[in-house]
């Protein structure tokens, strides 16, 4: 198995270039997915409270027989957990449902910014890795404006950002961003939930000239570009196909001419963190 790529943030902490998404993964086909990813290679798997399949996917990293400690296994705080009270009893409950003694890598979901709750969340996490029942904290969705204020808040800077990127939103400024800070992108829909993406011309083209898919082919993109990507996949034949991609190397044109498929509004489904709200 060919080692994949890794990224590191500002404290030391790394991710691979590719992970696991686990949307829609539920039951006992949930966590044998989770177990086949495993199996096939992954370390790094995503869920959140709000996707209702913690349980799941902590039995498919159980039922994997991969060394538990060579997994990252995420999860989200959903927004009507942002009180710190709610908040901390919501991490533990995600820990517990997980199966695990500590979360690898807790995340806030959504900033809900007229909420203006998130400050307490994000205390109730730093406070949960103070306490080792969580090991590395982060957010999703936060745009800088949001990252800063936490950290002026509290005094600890989160280590990823996970967010909607894709060839149809590439998020060039929000990525300098994080790059400037050493907080690491982890792109959401990576591959733009494998719909009219993947018959795009240039990302045809591109994955032609590689002998790859073209699903294979934005992955790519993703890791040349330094974000983390969380395909989700059921099959093994996606998941074996997506870790593949990450040792394809695009040439910068290649991924300009990729990158040129952004729009302004390219959000899938109109998800901008300053009004999109999730409770
Ligand atoms: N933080 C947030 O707010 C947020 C929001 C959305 C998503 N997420 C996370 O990001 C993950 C990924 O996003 P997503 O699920 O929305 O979309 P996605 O990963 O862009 O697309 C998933 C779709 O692509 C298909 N697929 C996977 N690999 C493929 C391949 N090699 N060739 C062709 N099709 C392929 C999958 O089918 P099969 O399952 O049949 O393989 C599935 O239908 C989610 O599962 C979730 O963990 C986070």
């Amino acid at each position: 198995m060919t080692a994949l790529p890794t990224f590191t943030a500002h404290n030391g902490f790394t991710l691979p270039a590719i992970g696991l998404g686990t949307y829609a993964l539920w039951g006992d086909a949930g966590a044998d997915a989770v177990a086949g990813a495993l199996s096939a290679g992954y370390r790094l798997v995503d869920s959140a409270f709000n996707y209702e399949n913690e349980g799941s996917v902590g039995r498919g990293v159980a039922a994997s027989g991969v060394d538990r400690a060579e997994v990252i296994v995420t999860t989200k705080l959903p927004g009507r957990h942002h009180r710190t009270a709610k908040a901390t009893t919501s991490i533990e409950e995600s820990r517990s449902r997980l199966g695990v003694d500590a979360v690898d890598l807790h995340l806030i979901h959504w900033p809900n910014p007229s909420q203006d709750e998130y400050v307490q969340a994000w205390q109730a996490l730093v406070e949960a890795q103070q306490r080792g029942v969580v090991r590395q904290i982060g957010v999703s969705n936060f745009l800088p404006a949001h990252l800063e204020r936490i950290e002026r808040e509290t005094g600890v800077r989160p280590v990823v950002n996970q967010i909607e990127v894709h060839p149809y939103f590439p998020q060039e400024e929000q990525l300098e961003y994080h790059r400037d800070h050493g907080i690491l992108t982890e792109a959401w829909s990576p591959i733009a939930k494998a719909a009219d993406l993947l018959a795009e011309p240039v990302v045809v083209e591109v994955a032609a000239a590689h002998d790859i898919s073209p699903a294979q082919a934005v992955l790519a993109w993703h890791v040349a570009r330094e974000t983390i990507a969380i395909p989700k996949a059921s099959s093994r034949e996606h998941q074996v196909a997506n870790l593949a991609a990450a040792s394809v190397a695009l040439s910068r044109d290649e991924v300009a001419a990729i990158t040129a498929l952004g729009r302004a509004d390219g959000r899938l489904f109109g998800g901008d963190p300053r009004t999109h709200e999730e409770s």
